[in-house]
């Protein structure tokens, strides 16, 4: 058996989710080209497409709708643990995850993993993140929750229940198309979290908890809030050349380029730059944005200056971080908010996991020794 570092290039999975050519910078998501679904999708369509293989109805959406605004209502007990998180203080990815855990406590049977039930699990774990997120965001800078209002969509609802008035249409629409663009991407490191936790035959909500702590760290979804800060660091275009070669001479990664996968250019950082574009030309911080792009510029010219060959490009958190923060999102709410989208896709996941499971269990290779004596503690 060979062992394979970081499981570069295995296929560990089939689906058919999404499909990511890294050397074409293509992807597909529920069959279509993630420039078609994401500008035009709502997120409760492009996870209705993932969990039914198809895209729903004038007549499904409505019911989709109805059962999210139905399940946007917190257990007691979780408000309470989101309390008590706030009063620590705690991050919120770390609110987001002990509550997906906590998640469960409204559920009559959280172990019984027919489709049916992990089918409404799925719709009430997707429902609920965007209010758990809210409610805990609110919570945390003393301010009251705000109750979820019927007649908002997804992303809309999310941006009301956080700031107190509903966003402007083109406010809501970029944040459904970030969700969209990020609801699926093949076999990434929170996904295959989900599906190992899955194939144990564990239960959803203990997958989509798992996956969430997959999905913090900077090499995942962290990313976002740190390229942001770099831009705001940098602060003016002439000073990038420098604070950006002070970096690479650190031996310092820049946050929101390079990809496991993506080769050439991520084709989600175009249709985030394309939103991003849109939101700057109505309002926000279009110097920011003009900035982002020259900042970018300046980064792939000193990455294949001091990484030649490595193939390193714009990665999905650059533009993440441009359009979270032109929807007025702070950045410790970017990794939180993928999380809201990338929902859909853990529990799609999950779901295919469970149609056709194998244990998923790989091997290693033992680098230790065979030959100790063992000895009693007074001698040692
Ligand atoms: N900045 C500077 N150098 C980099 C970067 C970067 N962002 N990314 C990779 N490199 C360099 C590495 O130092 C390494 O150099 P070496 O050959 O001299 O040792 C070379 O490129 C190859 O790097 P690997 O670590 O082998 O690449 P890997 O595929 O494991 O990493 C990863 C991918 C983790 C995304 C990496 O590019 C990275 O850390 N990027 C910054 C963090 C980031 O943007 N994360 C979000 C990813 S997108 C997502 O998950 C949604």
């Amino acid at each position: 058996m060979t062992y394979i570092p970081g499981l570069e290039g295995v296929v560990a999975a089939r689906t058919r989710l999404s499909f990511v050519d890294g050397q074409a910078g293509e992807l597909f998501i529920g069959g279509f080209p993630v420039e078609v679904l994401a500008p035009h999708a709502t997120f409760e369509e492009a996870a209705f497409l993932l969990w039914h293989d198809r895209l729903p109805d004038a007549a499904e959406l409505r019911d989709l709708h109805d059962r999210f605004v139905a399940a946007r209502e917190l257990p007691g007990e979780v408000v309470d643990l989101l309390r008590a998180a706030a009063d620590r203080n705690a991050p919120v990815i770390d609110a987001l995850r002990m509550a997906a855990a906590a998640l469960s406590l409204d559920d009559p049977d959280p172990q019984h993993n027919d489709p049916a039930n992990n089918l409404r699990r799925a719709e009430q774990l997707c429902a609920r993140f965007p209010v758990v997120v809210a409610t805990y965001w609110r919570m945390r800078h003393g301010q009251a929750p705000i109750a979820p209002r019927a007649d908002l969509d997804h992303a809309a609802n999310c941006l009301y229940m956080l700031n107190g008035t509903a966003p402007d249409a083109e406010a809501a629409r970029a944040l459904e198309t970030y969700f969209v663009t990020v609801i699926d991407h093949g076999m990434n490191a929170s996904t295959f979290t989900a599906r190992v936790i899955t194939s144990t035959q564990s239960d959803l909500y203990s997958a989509i908890t798992g996956a969430i702590g997959a999905l913090k760290g900077p090499a995942h979804g962290g990313a976002p809030g740190p390229a942001l800060d770099m831009v705001f660091e940098i602060g003016q275009l002439d000073k990038a050349e420098a604070n950006i070669r002070g970096r690479l001479e650190r031996g310092e990664r820049l946050m929101g380029f390079g990809h496991r996968v993506y080769k050439v250019r991520d084709p989600r950082a175009d249709v985030l730059a394309a939103a991003a574009d849109r939101l700057f030309q109505r309002a926000g911080d279009r110097s920011l944005y003009d900035m982002a792009r020259g900042v970018e510029a300046v980064a792939l010219r000193l990455l294949e200056e001091y990484k030649p060959g490595r193939k390193l490009q714009t990665n999905v958190e650059y533009y993440t971080a441009m359009v979270l923060h032109g929807v007025g999102l702070p950045t410790e709410l970017f990794t939180p908010m993928f999380a809201v989208g990338r929902a859909g896709g853990w529990s799609a996941h999950c779901l295919e996991q469970w149609t056709d499971n194998r244990l998923i269990r790989p091997s290693s290779d033992y680098l230790g020794v065979k030959d100790r004596a063992w000895v009693p503690i007074d001698r040692r």
